[in-house]
């Protein structure tokens, strides 16, 4: 679990530029065994750019970064071996089935005969496409090459796993599945995730997340402290009586209140701890009382600039419904 050993990832300094563009400017963080970290960032932040730097797939041009203990320029067949990935675009080749895929990447990576049934059928049930192990990938819809790409990355039990936008496409049950299995596998084989996202739900499944913007890191934290970080929580209580309300929350706590949607609306730091004092020392009768904390919509905002709604324009239509569906 997150805490103890090495680092799973450890990155000083690194720097990536592609001719004038600096695309990584100096970036530092390490990644804990065991731990779900997230880079969340707008369109050209540098996520992409920075996992090709830590899968070995493009050199840094300054700075260092070791991946299940191995240098990523030094030590590069050892960090492959050590790693799985699953890119931001389909890799698979679709003359081949979807077992036969699997049969070629274990090929790869040397999993053992013996082990490899099991494990095939392990993560094909995950993805659900055991059934159609048999069929060309070609037959496959984009969300089931998706899925078979993630299969792929999990098969040799990786020590890190790297996902680039994993779940682009993914229907809301998948999405969810896999993320429980993630979570599974993570405690049952102590795997190391490292994802890149736009969404703002799957950012939620991180222990901690980097907020990439323009190259650097503008936040790393776990969700809840970003949260926390990013502003009040706002309370909202109904009444028999909204302006007396009103009035006793200015006179008894200070705070300016207004009537929205239909409740009596403020902010407070902790809205959790602020309810119980509420009752006690209001005078009145409250009837109803909510309580909602800034999202991570509002972090990323508060960071970037950017709305996630912008930096999501690739998104496709269902997906920003599934997310609004979440919320
Ligand atoms: N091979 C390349 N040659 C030149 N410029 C590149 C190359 N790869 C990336 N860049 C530039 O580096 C910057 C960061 O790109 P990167 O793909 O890392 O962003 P990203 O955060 O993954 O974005 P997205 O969310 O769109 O996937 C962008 O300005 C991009 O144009
Ligand atoms: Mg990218």
């Amino acid at each position: 679990m997150p805490g103890d050993g090495e680092a799973a990832v450890e990155v000083a300094g690194l720097v990536r530029r592609f001719g004038a563009v600096e695309a990584v400017r100096g970036i530092e963080f390490a990644v804990r065994p065991g731990e779900i970290f997230g880079f969340l960032g707008p369109n050209g932040a540098g996520k992409s750019t920075t996992i090709n730097m830590l899968c070995t797939l493009l050199r840094p041009s300054a700075g260092a970064a070791r991946v299940a203990g191995f240098d990523v320029v030094r030590e590069r067949d050892e960090v492959r071996r050590n790693i799985g990935l699953v890119f931001q675009d389909p890799t698979l080749d679709g003359y081949l089935t979807g077992e036969q895929n699997l049969r070629f990447h274990a090929e790869l990576y040397g999993v053992p005969r013996s082990a490899l049934p099991e494990r095939m059928r392990q993560v094909l049930e995950m993805v659900r496409l055991w059934d159609k192990r048999g069929d060309r990938v070609q037959t496959y819809s984009g969300g089931m090459k998706r899925r078979l790409e993630i299969a792929r990355g999990l098969l040799h039990s990786p020590r890190v796993l790297f996902l680039d936008e994993p779940t682009v496409g993914l229907d809301p049950q998948t999405r969810a599945s896999i993320w429980e299995y993630i979570r599974e596998l993570r405690a049952a084989e102590q795997i190391t995730i490292f994802m890149t996202t736009h969404y703002m739900d799957e950012a939620e499944y991180c222990d901690r997340i980097a907020i990439m913007d323009s190259g650097s890191i503008v936040a790393l934290d776990t969700p809840e402290a970003l949260k926390a970080g990013v502003g009040k929580d706002r309370v909202q209580i109904r009444t028999d009586d909204d302006q007396a309300a009103i009035a006793a929350l200015a006179e008894r706590f200070d705070l300016a209140a207004t009537v929205a949607e239909g409740a009596v609306t403020f902010s407070v730091e902790s809205g959790e701890a602020f309810v119980p004092r509420l009752f006690a020392e209001l005078g009145m009768p409250i009837r109803s009382v909510s309580v909602s904390r800034p999202s991570l919509d509002d972090v990323f905002m508060s960071f970037t600039g950017t709305t996630i709604r912008d930096a999501e324009g690739s998104a496709s239509d269902w997906m920003r419904m599934a997310m609004r569906g979440r919320r």
